[in-house]
């Protein structure tokens, strides 16, 4: 392993300057811009608190920080080039991210199997289905971001559906992926939910599918410390509360309810 502290806190000056460059070039998309960063910075933070909860050493930690730091590093390009978070009305923001370092010679100072492992857990971080190596580190990697990425996606939706409820005026269709927000959820994603399964991207049709979908989230959580942090966040019941209050809402909530006391029943064991 060649990572070193001196080589983290690099890529974090590298990251600071690169947001500027942004945030400087298109003042009309920077509230935008600026949430994303923040997210990089939050996911970064969750991984070193998974790191540490894992008990890794230090070398994991700070690789653990840098797939943070750095999985969405391809959402800049995505956002000023195409106007939307949505991958299927742009580009897949995680092959932009290899993209991003490939142009800038990024992780020039690691060694293959570090750059190897950033490249893969980056690339399965926003797959519905992790795809499996054979270097258990990759897995073991991958798994780590699709949780921290979760966590902080939960924390900032949460924040944003409380801020829309208050103001609808505070309304942003790009964190809404431009989904109409009625009343309606579709069939598919219902059914995916009610069965204990992840809601695919491709069945979303609503904002409300949406929500669903990152209700669903609970059933891909790879690790305890995960499910501990949900439940002290209180993050599914806040989404919940932005979601309509009918009767198949109400049953989505008895089964997401009853898995979720379970696997936190299981992480006490
Ligand atoms: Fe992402």
């Amino acid at each position: 392993m060649k990572i070193s502290k001196e080589i983290v806190s690099g890529f974090k000056q590298w990251f600071a300057r690169y947001i500027y460059q942004f945030i400087d070039g298109y003042p009309d998309l920077k509230e935008n811009i600026g949430l994303k960063a923040d997210h990089c910075k939050k996911v970064s933070e969750e991984m070193v608190g998974l790191a540490q909860y894992l008990q890794l050493n230090e070398q994991e930690v700070l690789l653990a920080e840098t797939i943070g730091l750095f999985h969405d590093v391809g959402r800049f390009k995505q956002y000023v080039k195409f106007q939307t978070f949505s991958d299927d009305k742009s580009q897949n923001h995680a092959e932009l991210a290899i993209e991003v370092f490939n142009e800038n010679n990024l992780l020039k100072d690691l060694s293959e199997e570090e750059i190897d492992i950033i490249h893969q857990s980056i690339l399965n971080h926003n797959k519905a289905e992790m795809k499996y190596d054979q270097n258990e580190r990759v897995n073991f990697f991958s798994q780590m971001i699709r949780d921290a990425d979760k966590l902080d996606i939960w924390r900032l939706i949460t924040e944003y559906y409380m801020v829309k409820g208050q103001d609808a005026e505070k309304e942003n269709k790009t964190l809404e992926l431009e989904l109409p927000d009625n009343d309606r959820i579709s069939e598919e994603v219902y059914r995916s939910v009610m069965n204990r399964q992840v809601v695919l991207k491709e069945s979303m049709q609503t904002l409300n599918d949406f929500k669903l979908l990152q209700i669903g989230w609970v059933f891909d959580l790879n690790f305890n410390y995960s499910v501990k942090r949900l439940y002290e966040k209180k993050y599914l019941y806040k989404i919940f509360d932005a979601l309509p209050d009918n009767e198949k809402m109400n049953q989505i909530n008895s089964v997401v309810d009853e898995y979720f006391r379970i696997s936190l029943q299981d992480t006490s064991v």
